[in-house]
């Protein structure tokens, strides 16, 4: 399928973020859109060329968990130092990113005597200095997050040294004269107490980024984009799944085109409890988006009938999918006149980037698309062009544009929702003993307490399973053989790693009370204490 058009925000001041695989490298370029700066993450090996295309008013070089005397240690492009001086443009490395400097530059990075990790004091080594807004008094302290174990034990010349660790090791430098600065802590990272502060003075009192990116601006510009990209008489299919993403996205270009836009929502028939009637009353009574509601379930349900190897059901809940979208477009054709040649997807900012992959995982700077994820998504024969308006976007960004265009708050908060829906909490057969509607339940029921407990927003996705075995159970007063359910609960920043959320006890005992009382086939509840990795977040 064929992009619309790249969509940058060229008009505005960028930051490019050197991408060198610390876990923390898309946290500064979202702490830098916080600060209303617009930032680009490239990979620490792109071009002195590819850089330049972004025009940068700063740059900065991450973290990485490489030594750079290791073999094949990555380093800054060709030419990159020689690009930088004579534009002016200030650089900030980060950890890795500020050894790299030292180390290019002549000076020298030893493999420190003892490694610093965690929360620690930065002793100031100056009475003023540009990275500490020329206030700092020599001997005071900052807390911050520290991660190292290579520290500079000499500088290049010209650089000084500004910030101690107490244990000795140099943490902060600077070259004001060539504005160049490095950091060995994170300022990223909010245990760096005046981290965000450093990371401003940098933007704005150093490189002089003017604050310009808002999601006002993102909104005006995106209209304007989708406008000129569609023309005047094209008319535009999206999938509505639900979900924030593709909320957003419709009811911009909805903005955008007016009802040249037709949107789709397929009841798969693997919804949670009232999805359909929930969901499509957002979009129509408050939205006011032309969706069409295709209730496939029946079909659905057939097909899945007898089904229990996990990849087989993925496989048909996403060949189902198609079916229906196809007929959809030509519904719409039938309906307008007009064969529809645009396709709107939600894909956000993380999708697209190219980031560091793991250490040791023998890739190299790779798309991070997860392709199983995929179902709901379409095939290229169908033969769009991709409309994708927040295609530069994090998700924080994505609820912040949802807000102004009035997509109410309890619809942009709601956690992810998987394609293959409750396809994927059923383990086994998914037409089996009631299944679809005891999970139903169930997951009503955990929702509502996670609400009403007043932590719905601390869980970054919660939701119940149902197993495909049976225990034995004593409900009233009678032996009973019946159904159990395991509870999910993570925290998470974009679901490549969660950790279990610790529900206080209270929380379970009420939960688990409330679902064994209202749904009668379910006699036990576990709770899943797995981190993913090793575990995925959902069981299938
Ligand atoms: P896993 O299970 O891969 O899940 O650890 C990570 C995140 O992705 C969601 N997920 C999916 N989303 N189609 C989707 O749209 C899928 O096939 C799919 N599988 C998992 C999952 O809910 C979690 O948020």
């Amino acid at each position: 399928m064929k992009r619309a058009r790249e969509t940058t925000a060229q008009a505005v001041d960028t930051v490019v973020v050197l991408d060198y695989g610390s876990q923390y490298t898309q946290l500064i370029a979202r702490r830098v859109r916080e600060l209303g700066a617009y930032s680009v993450l490239l990979p620490g090996d792109a071009t002195t060329a590819r850089i330049a295309s972004h025009a940068p008013k700063a740059i900065v070089l991450s973290g990485g968990p490489n030594s750079v005397h290791a073999e094949g240690a990555p380093s800054v492009p060709k030419e990159f130092f020689e690009h930088v001086e004579e534009r002016k443009i200030p650089v900030l490395g980060i950890c890795y990113g500020m050894q790299l400097l030292v180390h290019a530059l002549g000076g020298v990075v030893e493999s420190g005597g003892v490694a610093e990790y965690g929360r620690m004091p930065v002793v100031y080594q100056t009475n003023g200095s540009a990275l500490y807004g020329g206030k700092s008094q020599m001997g005071e302290k900052e807390q911050v997050w520290m991660s190292h174990g290579d520290e500079a034990t000499k500088l290049p010349a010209g650089f000084a040294c500004v910030g101690k660790s107490e244990g000795g090791a140099v943490v902060a430098v600077e070259d004001a004269a060539r504005n160049l600065y490095g950091l060995q802590y994170h300022p990223e990272v909010t245990h760096s107490e005046k981290g965000l502060d450093t990371l401003k003075r940098f933007l704005f009192d150093i490189a002089y980024v003017k604050a310009e990116w808002s999601m006002a601006n993102v909104l005006d510009e995106q209209i304007e984009i989708v406008k000129n990209a569609v023309g005047p008489d094209a008319h535009v299919i999206c999938a509505l799944s639900g979900g924030v993403d593709s909320a957003v996205a419709a009811t911009l270009v909805h903005k955008a085109i007016g009802d040249r836009l037709h949107c789709v929502f397929v009841d798969n028939g693997l919804l949670r409890f009232k999805e359909q009637e929930r969901v499509m009353e957002m979009f129509k009574n408050h939205l006011h988006l032309p969706v069409d509601c295709v209730d496939h379930s029946q079909q659905m349900l057939t097909r899945l009938a007898g089904v229990t190897d996990p990849e087989k059901k993925r496989k048909i809940i996403g060949g189902e999918f198609i079916e229906c979208f196809k007929n959809f477009k030509g519904e719409i054709e039938k309906r307008t006149g007009v064969r529809p040649t645009f396709l709107v997807q939600g894909t956000l900012y993380p999708d697209v980037i190219e980031s560091c992959p793991p250490p040791g995982s023998d890739q190299k700077h790779s798309h991070t698309i997860k392709s199983h994820h995929n179902v709901g998504g379409l095939p290229k024969e169908l033969g769009f062009e991709l409309v994708e308006p927040l295609r530069m976007l994090f998700k924080d960004e994505v609820r912040k544009l949802g807000a102004i265009m009035d997509v109410p708050r309890t619809f942009l908060a709601r956690h992810p929702f998987p394609g293959p829906g409750l396809g994927v909490r059923i383990l086994g057969e998914v037409t089996k003993d009631n299944a679809l509607d005891i999970l139903r339940r169930v997951d009503e029921v955990y929702i509502n307490t996670i609400r009403e407990f007043g932590i719905y927003d601390e869980i970054w996705q919660a939701f119940a399973v149902f197993l495909p075995i049976k225990s034995v159970g004593v409900q009233g007063d009678q032996r009973s053989h019946s159904h159990v359910v395991a509870l999910r609960a993570i925290t998470s920043s974009d679901g490549m790693t969660a950790d279990w959320y610790p529900f206080t006890v209270d929380f379970l005992k009420t939960v688990s009370t409330r679902i064994t009382n209202t749904v009668k086939e379910v006699n036990r509840v576990c709770y899943d204490v797995t981190s993913k990795p090793p575990a995925t977040v959902e069981w299938e």
